[in-house]
């Protein structure tokens, strides 16, 4: 299976002009790589118009949120079926950025994540653990795990088939958008145990969080990560086209 790895531009670049600048930047920086899928979640505003402009399906697409119904009176929400209708592939689905701005809670990211897997979208399921990994893993010793039982709320109502198009983002909320990433060792010991939560041991599962050139390749080697979901430094064309090429021949 091909890495994945998913750049995440948030509420950036502010014009069209840079947006299509950056994009043409990575296209073209990423056009051989073989190993690697590389996904670009653009603001929305952007979105189709990139999808537009990339016949050659070098990259894909996904978007960084969207609403659970498919169509209606719902000021200012984009549906999972429009995302589906203009190309696109993934979307990104329960940030810690939209739980905390936009107070998204377990309830509604389950109604987001089931619209999005059942109108066909590959979802990418962002998930953090706002204590450290070691206290994080004592709490399953029988205490009431705060990440693991809102994955598992997340997850509720779901069948191992519909889970097929489910991918991880595990981002501790320390990490994103701080500089400080979590260590390798810490993010592979909270991989494994979301692994052994999930229904289909097969979701891939990526790491997020300050990833940077120095660190990427080892949340993949010695983490076992199957991807990354990279914020900041996506918005550097050539230090993300490094990241993915050392990733991709590695
Ligand atoms: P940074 O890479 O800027 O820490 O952001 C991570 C993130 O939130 C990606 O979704």
């Amino acid at each position: 299976m091909k890495l994945l790895i998913v750049a995440n531009w948030k509420c950036n670049p502010i014009t069209l002009r840079e947006a299509e600048k950056l994009f043409d930047s990575i296209r073209k920086g990423i056009k051989n790589v073989k190993n690697s899928e590389v996904v670009i979640c653009p603001p929305f505003v952007y979105l189709s118009l990139l999808v537009s402009q990339e016949p050659s399906s070098v990259v894909s697409f996904g978007g960084q949120s969207c609403f659970w119904e498919e169509k209606g009176a719902f000021t200012g929400e984009i549906s999972p079926l429009m995302l589906k209708n203009t190309g696109i592939k993934y979307v990104i689905i329960g940030h810690s950025e939209r739980r905390k701005y936009q107070k998204e809670t377990d309830e509604m990211i389950n109604k987001k994540l089931k619209a999005a897997l059942k109108t066909g979208l590959k979802v990418i399921l962002c998930i953090d653990n706002i204590s450290q990994i070691p206290s994080f893993l004592r709490k399953r010793g029988g205490r009431r795990g705060r990440s693991p039982l809102r994955l598992k709320k997340d997850l509720s109502g779901l069948v191992k088939k519909e889970l097929s198009n489910l991918i991880i983002a595990y981002e501790p909320i320390f990490a994103v958008g701080t500089g400080k990433p979590c260590s390798v060792e810490k993010a592979n010991k909270m991989r494994i145990l979301i692994k052994k939560e999930v229904l289909n041991k097969k979701i891939p599962i990526l790491y997020g969080g300050s990833v940077n050139f120095q660190n990427a390749g080892d949340y993949i080697k010695k983490g076992g990560f199957q991807g990354l979901l990279i914020g900041g430094i996506s918005l550097n064309a050539k230090e993300f086209i490094k990241i993915v090429k050392d990733i991709d021949l590695n």
